[in-house]
């Protein structure tokens, strides 16, 4: 097989979510409700914001901000990811699924914020503080050790500069929502050993799971909101 250069690397990572989107829905991370609620500005914000959810997904983000009151705009450039989006909002009540609009494409923040809006960024990153989360890391990275996806916004002049928080949660899994949770890591699923990787998360899981069957997967949010001036 022929070596993938970086830019292509990153390529095919950002398009590979759409092939698996409903399996992301279904095992990936929440939004907190106190995480969104930050990240729109709170506790000064007590009215409902407009907001646009750049990067969309299956709606993860998108579902946790509509939840809260307000109203999204929902932008996602992956078919099979706005797909899924649109398929979970017949799940939600009608009044929650009405504040949601979602369309096709990418944006530029500082074109569509209103002076004194809120561009707001926040990864989730798997937490290492318990030893089984560092064994999954060097299982899924023993190839080749993964660079931080996580950047801090730009600080164009159109920005008041950044504030950061960060949140944790747990998040109980069964062993098998863990393997199908790793196999849409988009550097695992792109992975030509991806079926022998997600065998050894498996058996990692069933080493830790606890009486149960389930396993508690340490999560850290960290996120970002600076001020259009
Ligand atoms: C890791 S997923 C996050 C989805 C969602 N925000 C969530 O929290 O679950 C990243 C999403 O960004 C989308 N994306 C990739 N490049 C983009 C771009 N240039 N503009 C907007 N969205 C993009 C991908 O299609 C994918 O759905």
């Amino acid at each position: 097989m022929t070596e993938m250069t970086g830019a292509e690397l990153f390529g095919a990572r950002r398009v590979a979510f759409g092939a698996y989107a409903a399996t992301y829905d279904a095992v990936r991370p929440e939004w907190p409700s106190k995480t969104v609620a930050w990240m729109l500005g709170s506790p000064a914000t007590a009215t409902v914001c407009r907001t646009v959810d750049l990067g969309a997904g299956t709606g993860k983000g998108t579902r946790a901000i509509a939840a809260l009151g307000h109203e999204v705009i929902a932008v996602e450039p992956s078919d099979g990811m706005r797909k899924t989006l649109a398929v979970t909002l017949g799940t939600l009540p009608g009044i929650v699924a009405a504040r949601i609009c979602v369309v096709a494409g990418d944006a530029e923040c500082a074109r569509v914020l209103r002076p004194g809006g809120w561009l707001s960024l926040g990864w989730h990153h798997r937490s290492e503080d318990v030893e089984w989360s560092r064994e999954l890391t060097d299982i899924v990275e023993r190839h080749e050790k993964q660079p931080d996806d996580e950047e801090a916004p730009p600080v164009g002049k159109e920005f008041e500069p950044f504030e950061t928080e960060v949140f944790t949660y747990r998040m109980r899994q069964s062993i098998e929502d863990l393997v199908l949770h790793a196999s849409t890591w988009s550097y695992v699923a792109i992975h030509p050993e991806c079926a022998r990787i997600l065998d050894d998360v498996r058996a990692l899981g069933r080493r830790v799971a606890d009486t149960d069957g389930m396993v508690e997967i340490p999560w850290t949010t960290r996120c970002y909101r600076q001020r259009r001036r």
